[in-house]
């Protein structure tokens, strides 16, 4: 094959892309244009027949009138020292065959985005009459923006398509995207087309193709007479309307597949959205249950948003969430029980020695020692001794507030009252005074209601915390 220099007429080859069947394809230099092309050079066996270059020449000049942003624009078919070759548009970036193969099954909205660009192209190439004929992945390729190109327009007719070998008897690329049409021979329209896209939205989807066999008659009668394995078995994400899509896709005849590319594209772009749609339904039917505490309901929920997408990062997050809530639920319960045996025993002992104290004294004198539960305390750390500190430190804030609140009604009230007896008997100040004692009064009848209020307060929480260590 061709070396990095060799010269084809004006193309300077610079290094290999990749090799098909019938031809080994080189990124060239076009030495009067100063530009990068690509350069498929064909199989020096397939170009002996006369019968293949007139079909080839035929053909290329269907595909040389096709320009579209999403079909590689063909330059010339040539012939230098006997190799026929073809300069088409270089297209930075690779093929979609390599793609899946490095990456399993694509995200879905990148799906939608190359079936829509390539199913745009198949449409205007359908509109003048040119049927693509080997739409595959290794055909579709695709640069660093998303932007996908067909390429090998029409090639496979100019083999003679009637089987996919070539004269030297080796396989041409591969069967697998084949039309039933394709692998009866019977005449082709552009709905076979769509068919291959299909199988190619399919394996995008799944990671696999739907029909795989030993041979290629095998395979051909595969396509022809039997149903193709589900998505949904490969990849449960490709299920429910997705699915459908796909299946319909590659129906087996013509007219109940899509008819066009514009309709196969939008049919997937709306599945996927429903899919999107059914997860976020789920997802806040789970949060839904997780507020009202069905756990399981919750969990089942989550359960089906990860069938269909294992990585749905909320869902697992949730259902860590939820599996905790289960654990302390757990654990509560088992304190629950474990208090109710407490409870008994503390009564059965009382029975047998009325010198033992009430159940709930002996219920309380336990609750103090489990201060550590965070379901029996406040203040899980309060243990110990810093519960003991806490306690005393509750008890000095209530007298200090008891003694406060009656320091306060005597300034409030037996203060000002000796101090007016004072101001009565000076009588050029007695206006000033009055107004003096008013603002006093008031000053401090706030502050011993403040006093008072949190107090009582105070006083509240105590009460129901001691409750709570009773219960
Ligand atoms: N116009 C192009 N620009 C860049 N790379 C290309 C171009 N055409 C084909 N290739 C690369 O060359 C490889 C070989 O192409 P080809 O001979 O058509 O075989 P196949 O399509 O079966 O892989 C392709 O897989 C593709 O990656
Ligand atoms: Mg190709």
């Amino acid at each position: 094959m061709a070396e990095g220099g060799q010269q084809f007429g004006k193309y300077r080859i610079l290094e290999e892309l990749g090799r098909g069947g019938f031809a080994t394809v080189y990124k060239a230099m076009d030495t009067t244009l100063d530009r990068e092309v690509a350069l498929k050079v064909l199989d020096p066996l397939l170009t002996r027949d006369p019968a293949f270059i007139s079909r080839f020449r035929q053909e290329a000049k269907v595909t040389a009138r096709l320009f579209h942003p999403n079909i590689a624009t063909v330059f010339e078919i040539a012939e230098a020292d006997g190799r026929y070759f073809i300069a088409m548009q270089y297209i930075q970036g690779g093929n979609l065959r390599d793609l899946v193969r490095e990456q399993g099954p694509l995200p879905f909205d990148q799906v939608v985005s190359l079936i829509d660009q390539i199913g745009v192209a198949l449409d205007y190439a359908h509109a003048r009459r040119a049927i693509h004929r080997d739409v595959k992945p290794s055909n579709i390729l695709v640069d660093g923006d998303g932007h996908a190109t067909l390429t090998d327009f029409g090639i496979v007719k100019a083999l003679g398509e009637t089987n996919f070998q070539t004269t030297s008897g080796a396989v041409m690329g591969t069967p697998h995207y084949a039309s039933p049409e394709q692998a009866e021979s019977r005449p082709l329209d552009g709905r076979s087309d769509l068919y291959s896209l299909g199988i190619v939205a399919y394996e995008l989807c799944t990671g696999n193709v739907p029909f795989i066999a030993d041979s290629t008659p095998s395979l051909y009668y595969k396509i022809v007479h039997e149903p193709p394995h589900l998505p949904s078995d490969t990849n449960p994400r490709a299920a429910g309307p997705i699915e459908q899509v796909l299946l319909k896709a590659i129906a087996k005849q013509a007219d109940q597949r899509y008819q066009n590319g514009q309709e196969l594209a939008s049919a997937l772009r709306t599945a996927v959205r429903q899919l999107q749609e059914l997860i976020e339904s789920l997802y806040e039917q789970a949060v839904a249950c997780l507020a009202e505490h069905d756990l399981d309901a919750a969990e089942n929920k989550l359960r089906q948003i990860l069938a269909i997408n294992p990585e749905h990062k909320d869902a697992q997050a949730l259902i860590t969430t939820v599996n905790k809530r289960r654990t302390s639920s757990q654990r509560y319960q088992e304190l629950v029980a474990l208090v109710t045996r407490a409870r008994t025993q503390a009564a059965e002992l009382r029975r047998d020695d009325p010198n033992v104290s009430d159940p709930d004294g002996v219920l309380r004198m336990l609750a103090e020692h489990l201060d550590a539960h965070p379901l029996l305390s406040d203040q899980p750390s309060s243990s110990g001794s810093i519960g003991q500190t806490l306690r005393l430190l509750r008890i000095v804030a209530i007298v200090l507030l008891l003694v406060g609140g009656v320091v306060a009604i005597f300034l409030g009230w037996y203060i000002p009252l000796m101090e007016k007896v004072q101001v009565d008997r000076s009588l050029f100040a007695a206006e000033q005074m009055k107004m003096q004692d008013q603002l006093y009064a008031n000053d401090i009848l706030g502050f011993a209601l403040g006093i008072g209020l949190s107090g009582l307060i105070f006083l509240g929480f105590s009460l129901r915390r001691s409750q709570r260590y009773g219960a």
